[in-house]
């Protein structure tokens, strides 16, 4: 059965611009707005240790300036618990994070990190906050997120998109095969799956096509491409793309 399939917008990379001059622009909570004007479906918001994008006070902002909901990502830390139960974001994605890291290179190691995540999932989850966690696609991180008791996993689709961006066929097809594989086991196992990082005009129909999958969560093409064609029409674009893929 075919799902909806719903468009996060992560701003972080609004806040990045923003902060390489220190002033207030551009303001993320304007691309928040811009992206509830078009048909967004929801805001994603990384609040990293080092808060090289969005800080703390942003977050507020954006939940003060629009009824879309707010999906927090965070690393598994006491400090960022505080932050989203004092924020009550709808949903938290727990990513893994390390400070030297350009981007978030990888999914969180869901198995072998049980003991830490598992008091941090309970908590948000007792706040009714919607926890997912940004797993690799592999049936032992699904298997560790179904025993965290988790609703939702992001599965990361950023090997996926190296081998798309290297012209690498095979290695496409297999990346999209473990998405896809994984997506039906977690949707059979009453998971909803979501899929993100690397996403583009150029390689998000595959994905978007894949049946289970409830949401892509989309950030830096969408801000590289609104320099040239603004905000409004990246979303649209990258919106049309995906309704194709239906
Ligand atoms: N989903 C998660 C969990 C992420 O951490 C990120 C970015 O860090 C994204 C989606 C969006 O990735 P991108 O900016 O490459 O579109």
């Amino acid at each position: 059965m075919t799902h909806p399939l719903r468009l996060g917008v992560n701003i972080d990379h609004v806040a990045t611009i923003r902060n390489a001059r220190g002033g207030d622009h551009p303001d993320p909570v304007r691309a928040a707005q811009i992206v509830a004007s078009v048909g967004g479906d929801g805001i994603t918001a990384h609040l990293r240790e080092d808060r090289r994008h969005i800080r703390d006070d942003d977050l507020q902002r954006i939940q003060d300036a629009t009824a879309l909901p707010l999906n927090l990502e965070m690393a598994a830390t006491e400090e960022m618990l505080d932050i989203a139960l004092r924020h009550m974001p709808h949903a938290a994605c727990i990513v893994p994070e390390k400070r030297e890291e350009r981007t978030t290179e990888g999914g969180l190691d869901a198995a072998g990190l049980h003991n830490t995540l598992a008091p941090i999932v309970s908590k948000l989850k007792n706040h009714g906050i919607r926890v997912s966690l940004f797993i690799e696609a592999q049936e032992r991180q699904l298997n560790a997120a179904l025993k965290l008791g988790v609703p939702v996993v992001e599965f990361h689709t950023g090997e996926y998109a190296h081998a798309h961006l290297a012209g690498d066929s095979e290695r496409t097809q297999r990346e999209l095969r473990r998405i896809a594989d994984m997506s039906a086991l977690a949707a059979k196992n009453g998971i909803e799956p979501h899929a993100g990082h690397g996403l583009t005009y150029e390689n998000v129909q595959p994905i978007a096509a894949i049946p289970q999958l409830a949401e892509l969560n989309i950030g830096h093409y969408l801000v590289g491409e609104a320099v040239f064609v603004g905000l409004e029409q990246a979303v649209r674009q990258m919106r049309e793309l995906m309704d194709e893929a239906r």
